[in-house]
């Protein structure tokens, strides 16, 4: 950046007032009222050479126009185009307007991510930007952007829950990670309304029965995940059987870990290809209650994995069957002497013809079956008119139930 400004007249027509890079949000009229009458005096407004932006000074520029005065004194300073919010902050927080604190926070956050492709910056080079001291820069880092990465490490939030319902103080629980007690206060605050979901659903569902239908999805897993399924299911299935412990070999976004978190904290394995573990040529570890197992529907959705026994890309149905049998012969290894495999399959078409999944999993016939459930789907699913077959669209998937008992 170049310290040594030039004054000069600038024509106010050719002055570029971008409201992207201006750190307030509205002008302040008190302010170029006191302005218009001492035009003069006025200190020169801060505008980047190549492309006319206005960094400092729009009280000025517009003090100038109501007045009908067309040029105005400038010093031109310069610097890359993703830099000009934060080089504004610093001019603007140095004179008698004050900047909210909070723009100057995201100003900081987005600079030290690198927003819109940009390269993240170091504290040190944020703080010269700026002109804030590095001590700010790092605080509002810690406090904010800290935030937004503990929010989303769920096993530390979890943690972080633990220790809360164990007595600890919020205050000391935010020292443990490194958050304020307000990020705490948050996050229980959020498991307090996921719990009160779950007995809200308990509450007004009544009885299991074999056709199962849930509106939303509810706060657990990942929305945007493909093929994600709804935690509903999952809090049915735990509160019937009563689990201690619970794997799911193919998470995904991890639903059932979320919901086996907020129903008791209930011992839980989650895997999948994704982090490297793969259910066709690897042994999951434990035994378990219940095993919720959720995989792909033959090649319904496209898991964008690079691996041979990536579940959604069999080069064939019967390549996909025979590696589903193995897998689940695999699972019932795992199970406990009272546990329960559950399967979430469908019968998606492909090329105008229904691909029997659901009956081929039952006639593997490897386990007994305890009840098989059709979950109807709500909204439009992505394998709903898959093959494009307008006729008959599917509206529903099954679950199936097998006991640890062989065939
Ligand atoms: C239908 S999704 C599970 C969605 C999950 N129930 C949820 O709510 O987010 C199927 C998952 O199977 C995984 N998968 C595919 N092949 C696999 C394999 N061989 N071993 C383990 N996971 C596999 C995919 O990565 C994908 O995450």
């Amino acid at each position: 950046m170049d310290e040594d400004f030039m004054f000069e007249k600038a024509n106010i027509g050719d002055l570029n007032l971008d409201n992207s890079v201006w750190p307030r949000s509205t002008l302040n009229e008190e302010a170029i009222e006191r302005y218009r009458d001492c035009l003069e005096e006025l200190p020169p407004i801060v505008v980047d050479r190549e492309t006319m932006t206005v960094l400092d000074g729009w009280h000025r520029v517009e003090a100038h126009r109501r007045e009908g005065v067309e040029t105005i004194s400038v010093k031109y300073d310069s610097c890359a185009p993703h830099l000009f919010l934060a080089r504004s902050y610093a001019l603007n927080a140095r004179h008698g307007l004050p900047v909210d604190n909070e723009e100057r926070d995201q100003i900081v956050v987005d600079l030290r991510q690198g927003k819109d492709g940009y390269d993240p910056m170091g504290q040190e080079e944020i703080a010269k930007i700026m002109g804030i001291s590095q001590g700010r820069v790092s605080q509002v880092i810690t406090n904010l952007l800290g935030a937004n990465i503990f929010v989303g490490d769920k096993p530390k939030v979890k943690e972080a829950i633990r220790l809360y319902l164990s007595g600890m103080s919020q205050e000391k629980v935010g020292g443990r990670f490194s958050v304020t007690q307000q990020t705490i206060s948050s996050v229980v605050r959020d498991y307090s309304k996921r719990k009160d979901l779950i007995s809200e659903h308990l509450r007004s569902r009544g009885h299991l029965k074999s056709v199962v239908r849930y509106s939303n999805r509810g706060p657990w897993g990942d929305a945007k995940f493909p093929g994600n399924t709804s935690g509903y299911l999952l809090v049915d299935l735990i509160d019937y059987y009563q689990p201690k412990s619970i794997l799911d070999p193919m998470e995904g976004s991890g639903t059932t870990g979320d919901v086996a978190f907020d129903m008791g904290d209930i011992r839980y394995k989650g895997l999948d290809l994704l982090s490297g573990f793969d259910l066709v040529g690897d042994k999951p570890e434990g035994e378990y209650d219940l095993i919720f197992w959720h995989p792909p529907y033959h090649d319904a959705i496209d898991y964008d994995i690079t691996h041979p026994n990536n579940l959604s890309r069999c080069p064939s149905l019967s390549d996909y069957l025979d590696k589903l049998k193995l897998c689940m012969a695999k699972l019932l290894d795992h199970l406990s002497r009272e546990g329960h495999l559950c399967i979430l399959c469908s019968d998606p078409r492909k090329d105008g013809s229904i691909q029997p999944i659901h009956s081929a999993v039952i006639s593997f016939n490897l386990a007994i079956l305890d009840a098989a459930l059709v979950k109807l789907i709500e909204g439009r699913s992505r394998y709903f008119d898959y093959g494009n077959a307008p006729f008959i669209p599917i509206v529903h998937e099954y679950v199936l139930i097998f006991f640890n008992k062989r065939v």
